[in-house]
């Protein structure tokens, strides 16, 4: 049975939320517990964040909600991580360090570390990241559909945020898959590289 906690990251149209929908689908179907759950959060938290990028509340306030999101979503997390319990998450921790790490350009000092710092002492670290790697230009064609754009879709800082994830994969946490693919050929990636990174260790 796997048991653990694996966060979907990259940025808008990579394809993350069809990714890790089918993941769980497949891996419920080979008779694991899997829990499945999102950020922004569907609680009122969550609504704070969304209602804070579309009003504007500014890149400092905006990083402190997210960030209060992820806390309280922290406690139902932990409980089903006790209950032995994969958990997906689609965004998490690294979503603020890339969009608000851009967001926060010009305003503090090294803005990823200084997200880092004001939350990597209570934040739970993943046990994997899957990031969908996939092209600046290609990712806004996608979006470009959608029924609403919001600010985080430009052009100039997804490839602002892009380049963020590129450095925060360098983490061994990290597994980078070409999201540029099908859905269903990143989900099997997906899926094979959840089962090798979570395989509970052979006993000598
Ligand atoms: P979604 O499109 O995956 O629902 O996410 C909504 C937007 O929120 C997306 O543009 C990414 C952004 N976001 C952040 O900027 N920081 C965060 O910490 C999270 C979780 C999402």
């Amino acid at each position: 049975m796997l048991t653990g906690f694996v966060t979907f990251e990259g940025i808008d149209g990579s394809g993350k939320t069809t990714v890790s929908r089918l993941v769980a689908e497949s891996l419920r179907a080979k008779g694991h517990r899997v829990h499945l759950t999102i950020e922004p959060t569907k609680s009122w938290l969550g609504d704070a964040v969304r209602r804070a990028y579309d009003d504007d509340v500014g890149a400092i306030a905006e990083s402190f909600l997210f960030l209060a999101d992820r806390a309280a979503h922290l406690t139902d997390i932990r409980a089903h991580l006790q209950n032995r319990e994969l958990v997906l998450c689609d965004r998490y921790a690294d979503s603020t360090y890339a969009y608000q790490g851009a967001r926060l350009e010009g305003l503090v000092k090294d803005p990823i570390h200084f997200l880092q710092r004001a939350s990597e002492s209570w934040a739970l670290r993943p046990d994997v990241t899957i990031l969908l790697r996939i092209p600046a230009e290609l990712a806004r064609k996608r979006i470009e559909g959608r029924p609403r754009l919001i600010r985080f879709e430009d052009l100039a800082l997804l490839k602002k945020v892009a380049a963020n994830y590129d450095r925060l994969a360098r983490s061994r946490r990290f597994v980078v898959l070409d999201g540029a693919r099908s859905a269903e050929a990143v989900t099997l990636d997906a899926i094979s590289a959840i089962e090798r990174r979570l395989k509970p260790p052979r006993k000598r």
